[in-house]
């Protein structure tokens, strides 16, 4: 029996994982030329050629860019009317992005479960969270596993809501063959540096629909009035443009998207299938109406019971120790956050996203592009806790993770 790498043994794993951002010749060609035609900001043409790229990918009329994916969705909530007196329904287990956004229009957030095994919005909770001020839902495709959109869209159309899904996780996911973020009135989308496609920084936003993507430019552009004098102003707008650097290297990061895509799913199909027979650890369901998964995260559940009562925060730092980078995600409901707490917004029980806040382990989607060996290895780390599980004094002190 092998000692555990927490209690001075070998690491399961000492070599690197695949670093993140990847980057290479495309890229430098891509600054360089950005460089030399002198425009540098929004206007350099690569922005315009960027645009259409990745609506042609996304099978949507309109894209957008944008400066990041939080006032991308500010933009979009703008641009649909949506301010003070208006709430907005977000789930409760995201990034604080999706719901500053809403507080930052100077609408309330309604916060509404999720479900334990996808950590998407329960539609099936969404009736009871209805308010005359209802005015539109924002969900989140979490981890890049769409939100069950067979029953969300009539839902919304039902009473009359705006669905503005927030795809900061999800590039290339799909929903029935249809990538998502063309799903909804409008998508949003992140290109900070953790996402599966990025700039470091920078965000986009589609549409089908031609009055939205109308008003979405003319917000990004300082409230200009489509198709009128440069500096006429029709509306209320700022500036959100993406900058020519940004582009010129999502144009590059465009090449290899669709293999990353690919390796990332296969990888995590692997990976699913080896912890699916594992106690004590559950990865999240992967719906079948999702052909493409873009695996932003690869999350699974961690149940003390399976490994004779260790916390799960001790079993975290076990699996570090072994080599094996994760963490334990959110550590509370945004509800928590004093920024939106009551009466800032209002809330439905979330038993689900409590429980996902003590239970849940993520690992980063730089590993799923690693080979598959190296995925076996993450399985190697677990079942070598569960081997040696009486290294661990089970009443010792748990540690922030
Ligand atoms: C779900 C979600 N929405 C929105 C955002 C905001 O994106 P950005 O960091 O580009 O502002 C993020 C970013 O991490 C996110 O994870």
């Amino acid at each position: 029996m092998s000692r555990l790498a927490i209690n001075g043994g070998t690491p399961v794993r000492q070599n690197p994982w695949p670093r993140w951002p990847q980057w290479g010749e495309s890229e430098r060609e891509q600054i360089q030329a950005v460089l030399e035609r002198g425009e540098w900001g929004g206007f350099d043409p690569i922005v315009k050629e960027f645009e259409s790229r990745f609506a042609k990918r996304l099978q949507v009329k309109h894209c957008l860019t944008a400066s990041n994916g939080t006032l991308s969705l500010v933009a979009a909530l703008q641009v649909l009317g949506i301010g003070p007196g208006d709430e907005v329904i977000v789930p409760p287990y995201t990034f604080i992005a999706t719901a500053n956004a809403v507080q930052l229009v100077g609408a309330t957030s309604v916060f509404v479960d999720i479900e334990p095994h996808t950590l998407n919005l329960d539609i099936s909770l969404l009736e009871a969270a209805i308010s005359p001020r209802t005015r539109a839902v924002i969900p989140v495709h979490f981890a890049g596993l769409p939100v069950d959109l067979d029953r969300l869209i009539p839902f919304a159309q039902k009473y009359g809501l705006a669905v503005i899904e927030d795809a900061a996780h999800a590039h290339g996911s799909t929903w029935h063959g249809q990538p998502v973020g063309a799903l909804g009135d409008i998508g949003s989308f992140s290109f900070q540096a953790s996402k599966n496609l990025t700039a470091g920084e920078g965000g986009a936003l589609t549409t089908n629909h031609d009055h939205l993507k109308e008003g979405l430019w003319s917000y990004i552009n300082q409230g200009r009035t489509p198709g009128g004098a440069w500096y006429e102003h029709g509306n209320l707008g700022s500036n959100l443009r993406l900058t020519g650097w940004q582009a010129g290297i999502l144009m590059a990061q465009l090449e290899r998207f669709d293999d990353e895509l690919a390796r990332r799913m296969e990888n995590a199909r692997r990976l699913h299938a080896i912890l699916a027979e594992v106690d004590g650890v559950e990865p999240l369901h992967w719906d079948e109406r999702a052909e493409f998964h873009a695996f932003h995260l690869f999350i699974m559940r961690f149940f003390p019971e399976g490994f004779q009562g260790l916390s799960r925060n001790r079993f975290v730092q076990a699996l570090r120790a072994e080599g094996i980078p994760c963490s334990t995600g959110y550590s509370m409901p945004l509800y928590a956050q004093p920024p939106l707490q009551s009466p800032r917004s209002r809330l439905l029980p979330c038993p689900a996203t409590e429980q996902a806040c003590r239970e849940v382990i993520w690992l980063t989607q730089n590993l799923l592009l690693a080979e598959p060996a190296d995925i076996d290895q993450i399985a190697e780390a677990i079942f070598k806790i569960r081997e040696n599980i009486e290294e661990f004094c089970i009443d010792q002190e748990d540690d922030e993770t």
